[in-house]
């Protein structure tokens, strides 16, 4: 589909519908699902073959029946009724500005957001996004193939902050921090401390951080200085979530 025209039109409908979400996203409480609704949707870029990435294919059905995008309906329908009062702007862009809010309403840091994103019609196949199951060669992979780099991944991860996994969805449960509708740095807090609340989730992959010591060294700094973390997590953001569509 062809890209939307950012005239001085558009621009006001984002204005508009960020509104319209920093009010869906405080009365629901989802800031978690719309974050991940917005990662899911940029993570499947390839940056060789310049496929996937932050382009609404997530809401087809067939891209919602990958299993790791088991439960993003629940965030693609609350997206929908935005999507009703703002047509003029492209899914791509609206599921971006909702990760964006989501991040900003739970008190993280803000993230510079650039409308003109175009919608795909065309579902990338299943198995772009990371397996929480594995370790950082795959992270690496994962996020390589996105043309993302080590800093990246681990500031990224602190998206972990916010929300909790659920057994029927992806088989782990819990939150990873004691206040999951909170966007702060104890995400990183939690993961070096050996005495942590056993109740709290740590997955294969958020493991592998503090093990490989390249990205221990951003979880290090990340855990003992905020600003560095929603500085780096900022920056980290922005790129994916303009991923083939201004970043490379
Ligand atoms: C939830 C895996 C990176 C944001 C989850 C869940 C898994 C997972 C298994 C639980 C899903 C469920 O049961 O509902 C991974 C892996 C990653 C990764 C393997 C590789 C590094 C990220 C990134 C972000 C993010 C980069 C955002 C910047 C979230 C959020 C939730 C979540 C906010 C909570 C959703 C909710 O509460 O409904 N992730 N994730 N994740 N992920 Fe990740």
């Amino acid at each position: 589909m062809a890209a939307p025209v950012v005239d001085k039109n558009y621009l006001k409908e984002i204005e508009r519908a960020r509104r319209d979400l920093r009010a869906l996203i405080s009365s629901e409480n989802c800031a978690p699902i719309m974050l991940r609704l917005a990662w899911h949707d940029a993570g499947t870029y390839d940056a060789k073959t310049k496929t996937g990435g932050p382009d609404g294919s997530i809401r087809h059905d067939q891209e919602l029946k990958h299993s790791t995008n088991s439960g993003l309906k629940i965030a693609v329908d609350l997206c929908e009724e935005v999507k009703a009062r703002h047509r003029v702007i492209t899914y791509a862009d609206l599921y971006q500005l909702a990760g964006v809010v989501a991040v900003e309403v739970t008190g993280g840091p803000t993230i510079d957001f650039v409308p003109g994103r175009k919608d795909s019609m065309v579902s990338p196949e299943e198995g772009r996004l990371p397996d929480a199951n594995q370790g950082a060669r795959h992270l690496r992979d994962i996020f390589y193939r996105m043309g993302l780099s080590d800093k990246d991944i681990v500031a990224l991860s602190g998206g972990h902050t916010l929300g909790r996994a659920h057994h029927e969805r992806s088989g782990f449960d819990g939150a990873w921090t004691k206040e999951p509708l909170k966007f702060d740095n104890s995400y990183f807090k939690e993961l070096l401390n050996i005495e942590s609340d056993s109740e709290l989730l740590k997955l294969p992959t958020d493991k592998a951080l503090v093990d490989d010591p390249k990205f221990r060294c951003y979880v290090e700094l990340y855990a003992k200085d905020e600003d560095a973390f929603f500085r780096d997590y900022a920056a980290s953001h922005k790129k994916l979530s303009e991923l083939g569509f201004i970043s490379p």
